[in-house]
């Protein structure tokens, strides 16, 4: 088969299945002959070996059955790092960006030797986009899954970011005794019902990385409590959250003691990220 009649077969396979079924083909195809989706239009002709053929019907097939892209193609760019992803990772969504924005807002043009920690860091994308940055930032990553951490060492590797230091635990519990300037988190926030009705595609990432007890807000507060312990005096926590969790969570901020809470809106517009400073 030629090429492009195999991103146009695989373009009709995948239809019903993805909002983007075209460029899904193209990206697949892209991946599995390690060329560009330019290349593929220029080399429009050229043949799929036998064996290519089999491999692109079986990336066709599994991303029919609503597997994610990113797990396919096993890499996601994120803060234009091009990172790679397993079904251990979350897949970084662009949303997330909005953390590193913020904390990077707080420190504009930092030279400063500060210590900043990124918990549940899942493939390292917040921390890693820091650390690339903010190079003269310590910065600290940690997961509770040691599958997870391993892909963000290996991140860290790959893009020659090696200074992040990585602690396996829950939440504060993985961190060094020290007091951080900044603690940021993506962590886990949807409802049990949120995850049980959510689309297929999400079934795909783990359980561990998307759900967090019953209203979605249980890892947020242990997050919110436990932090206190953990930063300097006049020092941030910052949080992603669900679109419609900030005013619960600035409720939870401030009953902790926290000043200056706020949240952030996301490029949807909504909110997505809240902050509150500690002991200022
Ligand atoms: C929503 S994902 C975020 C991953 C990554 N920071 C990102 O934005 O792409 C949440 C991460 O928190 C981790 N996690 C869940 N429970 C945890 C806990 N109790 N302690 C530490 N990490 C945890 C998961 O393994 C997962 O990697």
């Amino acid at each position: 088969m030629r090429l492009d009649a195999a991103i146009a077969w695989g373009s009709r396979a995948l239809s019903e299945s993805s909002d983007s079924a075209k460029l899904d083909a193209e990206l697949l195809l892209a991946e599995l002959l390690q060329c560009s989706r330019a290349q593929l239009i220029a080399h429009a002709e050229r043949f799929l070996t036998g064996a290519e053929l089999a491999h692109y019907q079986h990336f066709i097939a599994r991303r029919k059955q609503g597997e994610p892209l990113a797990y396919l193609t096993g890499h996601k760019e994120f803060w234009s790092l091009d990172l790679r992803v397993t079904p251990a990772t979350l897949i970084p969504r662009p949303e997330t960006e909005l953390l590193v924005e913020r904390t990077l807002a707080l420190f504009p043009n930092d030279e400063r030797r500060r210590s900043i920690a990124d918990l549940g860091t899942g493939s390292g994308a917040v921390a890693l986009a820091l650390s690339q940055e903010r190079p003269a930032w310590e910065v600290y990553a940690t997961d509770q899954s040691t599958a997870a951490l391993a892909v963000a060492q290996q991140n860290a590797v790959h893009l020659g970011l090696e200074r992040v230091r990585f602690f396996q635990g829950s939440w504060c519990a993985a961190l060094p005794a020290l007091l951080f300037d900044a603690i940021v988190s993506n962590p886990p926030y949807l409802s049990e019902s949120e995850w049980q009705g959510c689309q297929k595609e999400l079934h795909f990432e783990p359980v561990s990385a998307l759900v967090s007890g019953e209203e979605g807000l249980h890892d947020l507060s242990e997050l919110v409590h436990g932090a206190k312990k953990y930063l300097r005096p006049g020092a941030y926590l910052l949080l992603e959250h669900g679109w419609e969790q900030g005013p619960a969570l600035r409720k939870l901020l401030r009953e902790e003691a926290y000043q200056e809470v706020c949240s952030y809106h996301d490029l949807a517009g909504r909110e997505r990220v809240t902050s509150g400073r500690w002991a200022i």
